[in-house]
């Protein structure tokens, strides 16, 4: 197990460049299934999840080579259809791996996904669509079995706009018959980048970045495709929102300063000062954090529910009371009985989907758990405002979509180490 120890109280001031986003490298590397070529994939972040998805390609009969952020992957001679448990229930993305391998050998059997626990994350859209695509698929004890004589091109509207579930049709859709229409599709910066993938490896894909995409299938004919991963907005995000509660100012570099719009302009509203040049981000806090009356997670282009977390942090030190509602999961709220370890007010409405938090001018080092990878980014971040040690423990789920906030925070002025226990 491990731990991260904090002495909080310090200003963040200096620059950390951001890396690959976690959420694009993700079903990208699903995606590489249908590549029985050679890819090369660049601004990679090495994070477990990462390392995870590697394992499951490597399982199915595909090299992989991992220098510094750089992953070059070929194609073995065949493809295996059965995803080892232990990494199928690993993470969430996994099931990103039932589209491409359907496409790619016309079966999939993987255990039902894991990943951090946020309510109920179902896949019904995933099932729904590729069923509608013409695959067959039978769920026996926790495990999926699927299979298809060949994946046929419709029309599909997805009842909520999941990321995954686009992604996953996507991906199935380069290989199918005809031309697949995704009605309500997700808008993500992440779903735009899988989507570049694609027309890399010679797909036709129109309307990525906008709630109806078409893919016309059977193009994906390149072999040899080299793709650099956008940066992580999250993790910048993130960032952003440790400078604003330490009263510092920080530039990040290698940001796409229009994908962090939605979480910039809430930091304005809590009083920070924001300049953006076209791939660094510069923020100065104020001395007291203004409260955000109404603030509602959102699918993209809104405010991102994996902000969320950080944002109650930052919150419970404003100088007022503050509502946040989650509105994509139904319960993302592991972060509050944390936070309150510190003294912070945060009252949960009876359906857990919205929090009443009353700032408060510090917060109390603590002990804290993390029970979920933005939980434990916003632990982190309630510490670093907070004069004191502290100590956030699981800390491999931060590490699940942090490279290295460890040094980037040292290297911002935090006084942070990762240690075991
Ligand atoms: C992706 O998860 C991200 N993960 C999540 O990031 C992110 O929070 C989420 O999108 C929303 O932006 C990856 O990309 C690997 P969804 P995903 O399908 O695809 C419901 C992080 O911290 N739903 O858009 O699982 C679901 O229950 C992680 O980096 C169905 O009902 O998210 C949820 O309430 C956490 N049926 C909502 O949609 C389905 O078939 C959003 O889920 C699929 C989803």
């Amino acid at each position: 197990m491990r731990q991260y120890r904090i002495q909080g109280g310090q200003r963040l001031l200096g620059e950390v460049k951001i890396g690959g986003a976690k959420n694009a490298v993700l079903p990208i590397l699903a995606a590489v299934c249908l590549n029985q070529g050679e890819t090369i994939i660049t601004n990679c972040p090495r994070i477990s999840d990462t390392f995870d998805s590697i394992e499951i390609l490597k399982s199915i009969g595909f090299r992989v080579a991992f220098t510094e952020n750089t992953l070059k992957i070929t194609a073995g001679d065949g493809i295996k259809h059965e995803i080892p448990d232990e990494y199928a229930i690993k993470m969430r993305s996994s099931i990103l791996f039932l589209g491409a391998l359907l496409a790619t050998t016309g079966r999939a059997s993987l255990a039902l996904p894991g990943g951090c626990k946020l309510g109920d994350r179902a896949i019904n859209l995933h099932i729904e669509g590729l069923q509608a695509m013409g695959a067959e698929i039978i769920q026996q004890n926790d495990k999926l079995y699927c299979k298809t004589d060949g994946l046929k091109g419709t029309k599909i509207a997805l009842d909520f706009p999941s990321v995954g579930a686009t992604e996953n049709l996507m991906i199935a859709a380069v290989n199918a018959r005809g031309e697949t229409t995704i009605k309500n599709a997700a808008r993500e910066p992440e779903v735009q980048d899988l989507a570049r993938f694609l027309k890399a490896l010679g797909a036709k894909i129109q309307g990525a970045g906008t709630k109806t995409i078409k893919i016309l299938g059977q193009n994906a004919t390149t072999t040899k495709v080299t793709h650099k991963i956008i940066p992580d907005r999250i993790v910048a995000g993130t960032y952003l929102v440790a400078a604003a509660m330490t009263k510092g100012e920080i530039t990040l570099q290698n940001v796409d300063p229009f994908d962090l719009t939605p979480v910039t302009s809430y930091l304005k509203e809590m009083g920070c000062t924001l300049h953006a040049n076209p791939s660094t981000v510069t923020i100065t806090a104020p001395t007291l954090l203004k409260p955000i009356p109404f603030l509602a997670t959102k699918v993209h282009p809104g405010f991102p529910t994996d902000m969320q977390a950080q944002f109650a942090a930052a919150l419970t030190i404003a100088d007022g009371n503050s509502q946040l509602t989650e509105s994509v999961f139904n319960c993302r709220t592991s972060h509050v009985k944390e936070l309150r370890k510190m003294g912070a007010k945060i009252t949960l409405t009876a359906d857990k989907c919205t929090f009443l938090i009353e700032g408060r001018p510090k917060l109390n080092p603590a002990t804290l758990a993390a029970h979920d990878l933005r939980c434990g980014a916003a632990l982190i971040l309630a510490a670093l405002a907070t004069p004191g040690e502290s100590l956030v423990q699981n800390a491999n789920y931060v590490q699940r979509g942090y490279e290295s906030i460890e040094s980037d925070l040292t290297q911002l002025g935090a006084t942070i180490t990762l240690e075991k226990i």
